[in-house]
């Protein structure tokens, strides 16, 4: 029997106050229906069919490059179960039938699986879960025997069915010939006027199908988001989460509560990552990181034993083992440092290349750059890569040292050893070994005396 999922993502997400479409809210850096999707793709489903309504073309931009979903349109928003509805034409009549909602991103895949096993058998199967505060959700209504009798929202039910705390988390599955079925014979008497998805529970213990209440264990796993504070309450959840998984991998975080990961982090042992790190993109770190408090990175790889003190930014570089970042260095796509490489405070590199041992302490711009081994840059060096045209290159051999405040205007090269004066500006070659000065001879004038102290002439 196939899987067919139906995500739905058609409502506005009226409780946001946003033009932005409730789904493409970003939890841990992706929107939220990418998390929806990540997690049923692992079910191998054969369609996945997402139906999109409210701002549905920029979702459907938003997820351009996914070439694996059915976009279905929901003209009118009138309900959940109008938006399965919209769907269900385009399911295989034999098909399984998950459907998974776009606001509710945490949801397991081991609950998802555990949902299609009874559907599978023949059932009608929700996931529910026990929420500590279940106020706005629709409630499980169970019979004297404990079985599922129905789903009631919480704008129809009456104060005793609103202290029910067992609540619906919107996931179902069910054979699709069955939903089909009970979608025909829904209603919209309630208070919203709505298609109620959740009105085939009571359709179906009518019918005699069976009904399968699936509650899962972590009540967060299935919390929606309706509004920005479900919202931020989720990205802590999410972020948690991440914060367990890699201290159980050996890393050290000063404070899981100040750490953030938006993208895919891996981590070797003993690193150590003080407070307020935000991570994105893909990022490894070797064993025995060390990354100081309010730093980013970005897209990078670390070396092992690396150390990155506060405040520095990386984006798009790879910093090999042993190298010293920071405080306050930025790091910029194409930077990709050699062992022991020493980046200071307020240096920033780009498309840059330093060979192993390079040390650039402090101040400086190193931009379209290469250098050998064991350079040293002193403060205030800028690689005058632009001329307000085009990119150009600086080369730099190993062991060359460029004294302070130096400028290297690009095209230019400087040998192995080769040594610069500072202050000098840099438009030649330097070859190996030569010393470069390039700036004017130091005059001093006697008997100078300074404009205040001048008598002023006389008139
Ligand atoms: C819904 C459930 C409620 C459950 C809760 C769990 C119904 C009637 N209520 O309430 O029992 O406890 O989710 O989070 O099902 N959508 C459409 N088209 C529509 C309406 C909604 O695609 O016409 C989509 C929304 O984009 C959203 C999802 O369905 O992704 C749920 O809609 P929402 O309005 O958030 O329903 P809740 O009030 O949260
Ligand atoms: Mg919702």
């Amino acid at each position: 029997m196939s899987l067919e999922i139906i995500v739905l993502a058609a409502g506005q997400g009226t409780r946001m106050r946003s033009k932005l479409p409730k789904v493409l809210h970003d939890l841990a850096g992706r929107p939220l229906l990418s998390h929806v999707l990540r997690s049923v793709r692992s079910l191998d489903p054969q369609r996945i069919h997402v139906v999109i309504g409210h701002a549905g073309s920029q979702v459907r931009a938003a997820f351009a490059d996914a070439r694996d979903i059915t976009w279905v349109e929901q003209a009118q928003q009138l309900g959940t179960g109008h938006a399965v509805s919209q769907a269900l034409p385009g399911v295989a009549a034999d098909a399984t039938v998950l459907v998974a909602f776009g606001d509710v991103p945490l949801v397991k895949p081991d609950s998802l699986a555990d949902c299609i096993a009874a559907a599978r058998a023949g059932s009608l199967a929700v996931v529910t879960a026990d929420m500590p505060d279940p106020t706005g959700l629709g409630r499980i209504i169970r019979g004297a025997d404990g079985r599922m009798m129905a789903i009631v929202e919480q704008r129809d039910a009456n104060p005793e069915q609103r202290a029910i705390s067992e609540i619906n988390s919107g996931i179902m599955a069910a054979p699709a010939q069955m939903l089909r079925e009970l979608l025909g014979q829904l209603g919209r008497s309630n208070e919203q006027g709505e298609f109620y998805l959740t009105d085939v529970i009571g359709l179906a213990v009518a019918r005699g199908h069976e009904v399968e209440g699936r509650k899962v264990a972590c009540p967060d796993d299935v919390a929606g988001v309706n509004d920005r504070s479900e919202l931020a309450r989720l990205e802590r959840v999410f972020q948690l989460r991440e914060a367990e998984r890699l201290m159980a991998g050996g890393v050290t975080l000063r404070d899981p509560s100040r750490f953030d990961v938006r993208g895919e982090l891996s981590a070797g042992a003993d690193c150590v990552i003080d407070i307020d790190v935000v991570f994105e993109g893909t990022v490894v770190l070797g064993e025995n990181v060390r990354i100081g408090s309010s730093c980013v990175v970005k897209d990078a790889r670390i070396g092992d034993g690396a150390v990155i003190h506060a405040h520095t930014v990386i984006d798009g570089a790879i910093v090999s083992a042993g190298c010293e970042l920071g405080p306050f260095a930025r790091l910029r796509p194409g930077t990709e440092l050699g062992e022991h490489v020493k980046i200071g405070n307020f240096v920033e590199t780009k498309k840059t290349r330093l060979g192993p041992g390079t040390k650039s302490n402090h101040f400086a711009y190193l931009g379209d750059t290469t250098t050998g081994a064991n350079c040293n840059i002193g403060a205030g060096t800028i690689m005058c890569n632009y001329d307000g045209f085009a990119k150009h290159e600086t080369h730099l051999g190993s062991d060359v040292f460029i004294g302070s405040n130096s400028t290297l205007v690009a095209p230019v090269e400087v040998g192995d050893g080769g040594y610069v004066a500072a202050g000098s500006t840099v438009t030649m070659k330097v070859d190996a070994g030569e010393l470069a000065v390039g700036r004017a001879r130091q005059r001093n004038i006697g008997g100078w005396i300074p404009p205040a102290k001048r008598t002023k002439p006389t008139q």
